[in-house]
């Protein structure tokens, strides 16, 4: 059965970096209340003139090296990000041509916050399917670029970002020892839209627009959207909580990480956290996550991972993967 194995992993992030405190100097705010609500302490801001193009290229680089492959070796780049350079082309034919690459396919994906999940699923079934043996994954954003900096309702909870793997078709066993992704789900329900919104476009209101978020009702959906989509992947496999090494959840808010793990019966140590240094990083938070961990050294091959998400839209989805 052929597996997309994830042969390799990179991140970036933008030096500038934004404290609680430098917050509180912006908005009435401060770092007592953004720390006890998300867990964040701190978050990274994209400098003037760098784009998610250019995010996305150096955490793709960075994978790249990572799993020793040449760019040219790749035939399908998906990315993941609500914040493109553009309206159109997609972002990823930005990255395509930065790494030289002519060959094969590259594409956005926008599924918000669960846009990583949404990508790697995608790029999955292709490689399933035969199409393809190599693609870059990549989920990258510049949210600084669409936040209402005079708005500390939402300001405090984003940072700009990028993280990638990259996939290679192996064939597997057919069981859950093989490497490789296992499972994914994903999930929609676009009557939610104006709980979780930017408020402009090119066909409504022809701006970018801001992003605008009922923060206590988008909570309320995540736990239950969240509890749910975990619990049909890891059924779909049969696979018991228990077994997870790694639960690696998009990076939105430690109460609701903390409460889905609880739920699940993981306990604390096998949480990857990383929401108090990058914040909120949208479809970047994931692979971020699972950067960090696997660079000091928690996520080794052969760890059975498990990611979600949830989103605007709604969106929501989650992925299991042998490493
Ligand atoms: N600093 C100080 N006070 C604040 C701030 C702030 N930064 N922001 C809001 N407040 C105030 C509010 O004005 C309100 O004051 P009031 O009671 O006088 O009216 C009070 O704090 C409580 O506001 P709530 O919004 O009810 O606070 P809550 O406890 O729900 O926490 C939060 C807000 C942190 C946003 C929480 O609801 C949350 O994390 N929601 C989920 C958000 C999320 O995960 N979004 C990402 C989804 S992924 C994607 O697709 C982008």
């Amino acid at each position: 059965m052929r597996r997309s194995v994830i042969q390799g992993i990179g991140a970036y992030l933008p030096e500038k970096i934004l404290t609680n405190n430098d917050l509180a100097a912006m908005v009435d705010t401060s770092d007592e209340w953004i720390a006890d609500r998300t867990g964040i302490r701190q978050r990274h801001v994209a400098a003037d003139g760098e784009t998610t193009a250019d995010l996305a290229t150096a955490a793709a680089r960075a994978a790249l090296a990572d799993a020793g492959m040449p760019a040219e070796s790749i035939e399908l780049i998906v990315l993941a990000t609500s914040t493109p350079d553009n309206t159109f082309p997609a972002t990823a034919t930005a990255v395509q041509a930065e790494l030289g690459i002519t060959e094969g396919a590259a594409f956005d994906v926008q599924a918000v916050c669960s846009g990583f999940v949404f990508a790697l699923s995608v790029a999955d079934n292709f490689i399933k399917s035969g199409q393809y043996d190599r693609a870059l994954v990549i989920g990258a954003e510049t949210f600084s670029r669409i936040l209402d900096w005079t708005d500390r309702s939402t300001c405090v909870l984003f940072g700009d970002g990028a993280g990638a793997v990259v996939l290679e078709a192996k064939e597997g066993e057919g069981t859950l020892a093989d490497r490789g992704v296992l499972a994914t789900r994903l999930r929609s329900d676009g009557r939610y839209k104006e709980k979780l919104y930017v408020d402009g476009g090119p066909s409504s209101t022809q701006t970018v627009g801001h992003l605008r978020m009922e923060g206590r009702e988008v909570f309320r959906h995540a736990v239950v959207n969240i509890a749910e989509v975990m619990d049909e992947t890891l059924k779909q496999v049969g696979v018991p909580p228990d077994d997870i090494d790694w639960f690696v959840p998009h990076q939105a808010n430690k109460r609701i990480l903390d409460g889905t793990a609880r739920k699940f019966g993981i306990s604390e140590d096998r949480v990857v956290m990383t929401v108090d240094r990058h914040g909120n990083t949208s479809a970047a938070s994931i692979p971020l996550a699972l950067e960090t961990a696997v660079r000091d050294g928690r996520i080794k091959k052969g760890d059975l991972v498990l990611m979600e998400a949830m989103g605007g839209g709604f969106t929501w989805g989650a992925a299991l993967a042998r490493w």
